[in-house]
């Protein structure tokens, strides 16, 4: 562990009784050593802080400090801090002293990330700039619980624009990513009395997760070619659906589907909740907009940096139906008050000048490409493993054909062949049954960096070519 940067100012000792002060101190420093709480590399404070902070004469602290380097456990340079020598405390653990395995970098196509190499540092830096050259003291306050109110103005101008979401600044809530806004959202339902929530099968499995832990259960929505079934009834408090790029199986909802989706939330009195998690990642023809533009009342509408600039950020939104804007407030205020108000300045400075559609633009450019490669290189040496799904999103779901290895079979054999891939059977709410879905792999076209796509696809292909 490089200690190297732990200049303490600080240092807590707890002298004993007892004893006397300068022993006192010998001891609590020594014993501070020896657990490892102060580990070797750490920069004591000057002595003459430490005296005054212990309310010890200065000489007492010298005193001590020399004989801890005499018995070894400090080492003092003339002109230097006195710090804690090398090699002292307790052995480090076996495990962290293991050397870390050598091998190949593998090729990760795990599904999840966007390239991360491609977040606009520059651009993001100099707004980060701005934001604290320009605002005001009272912006880093507790503030309003929704998230910024510039952040909100330039988000529903955005949303409205490029996704045909109907809101208004006083009904986002900025989150910390969709998982966030889920959470709360399932929160506030049970608080007023649900037991059931509706979700696709298969969806990301950590929605079911989160369900099952705010007590809720989830029943399966089937989906087809044409997205989301919501033959479900009226059992459940709502129904959380991807209509525009269905996660993992990229259909996208057909336009009866949709409108039965709102025939279902009015009849029934629900809400639709619709993750849009990759909304702005269509490369065919131009997105279609959001359900929630056709029906704001009962669509709640969940957006996310995640896969536009990068999960790290945490930074998503929901807009809300009327009804939901003030326990939605109050359930944001009990978790954690608010999203990181400096993310919020500067993404609205991206979000104002066109850095952000701009960067979505160029990184659409890329992922289409990077797609277009990718089923390419499989029509032409494994034709047997069948794409699904529209062009959009980030990631590609592949169908291994029925008689072929089995999914655990397929993911485990490329893992040796250091090759990263997601599976889907994870995503089904009936593992039990094995092939609900049928064995597929989904593949994360996005997460490399670009130097590294063309090599990642080619050791793919040739993995996926020995399956056979
Ligand atoms: C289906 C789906 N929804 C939402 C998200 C985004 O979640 P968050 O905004 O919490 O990062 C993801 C990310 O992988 C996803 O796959």
């Amino acid at each position: 562990v490089d200690t190297a940067w732990t200049n303490f100012g600080d240092l807590h000792l707890e002298l004993p009784d007892g004893v006397g002060r300068r022993q006192g101190l010998e001891l609590a420093l020594r014993a501070a050593v020896q657990s490892g709480r102060l580990p070797p590399g750490t920069t004591l404070p000057a002595s003459r802080t430490l005296a005054r902070d212990l309310g010890l004469a200065r000489g007492t602290v010298v005193d001590a400090y020399a004989q801890l380097v005499a018995e070894g456990y400090l080492r003092a340079r003339a002109g230097a801090a006195t710090t804690v020598a090398p090699g002292v405390g307790p052995a480090p653990s076996t495990a962290a002293a293991r050397p870390m395995a050598v091998g190949p970098r593998p090729a990760d196509l795990r599904p999840g990330d966007p390239d991360l190499g491609s977040f606009p540092r520059q651009r993001w830096l100099r707004a980060m700039r701005s934001a604290l050259a320009t605002a005001p003291d009272h912006a880093l306050g507790y503030g309003d619980p929704r998230g910024d109110l510039d952040l909100r103005v330039a988000l529903a101008a955005y949303l409205g624009r490029t996704r045909g979401v109907a809101t208004t600044p006083d009904r986002l809530v900025v989150t910390s990513g969709f998982a966030q806004g889920l959470t709360l959202l399932l929160h506030v339902l049970r608080a007023d009395g649900a037991t059931r929530i509706a979700m696709e099968d298969p969806c990301l499995v950590l929605h079911r997760t989160i369900a099952r832990r705010e007590g809720i259960r989830v029943v399966p929505i089937p989906v087809d070619d044409d997205g989301a079934r919501p033959d479900i009834g009226g059992d459940v408090a709502a129904a959380v659906i991807t209509p525009a790029h269905h996660f993992p199986l990229g259909v996208t909802m057909s336009p009866q589907r949709r409108a039965d989706w709102l025939t279902w939330a009015r009849d029934h009195d629900r809400v639709v909740i619709e993750d849009d998690y990759d909304g702005e990642f269509r490369y065919d023809r131009q997105a279609v907009g959001a359900l929630q533009g056709l029906d704001p009342d009962h669509v709640v509408y969940g957006g996310t940096t995640s896969k536009s600039l990068a999960p790290g950020l945490r930074l998503g939104w929901l807009a809300l139906p009327e009804r939901l804007v003030a326990p939605m407030v109050a359930a944001k205020s009990t978790a954690d008050q608010r999203v990181a108000t400096l993310n919020q300045l500067a993404f609205t400075e991206l979000l104002r000048d066109g850095s952000f559609d701009r960067h979505l633009r160029s990184r659409r450019t890329a992922y289409r490409s990077r797609r277009d490669h990718l089923v390419q290189a499989l029509a032409a040496t494994t034709p047997w493993a069948q794409p699904v799904g529209i062009a959009a999103g980030l990631q590609l779901l592949l169908r291994l054909p029925e008689g072929g290895p089995t999914e655990a079979d397929a993911l485990e054999e490329l893992a040796r062949r250091d090759v990263l891939v997601g599976g889907s059977v994870v995503h089904d709410h009936h593992r039990q049954v094995p092939g609900v879905g049928g064995a597929a792999l989904v593949v994360g076209y996005a997460r490399p960096a670009d130097h590294e796509y063309g090599e990642a696809i080619d050791r793919f292909v040739a993995a996926l070519a020995g399956l056979a």
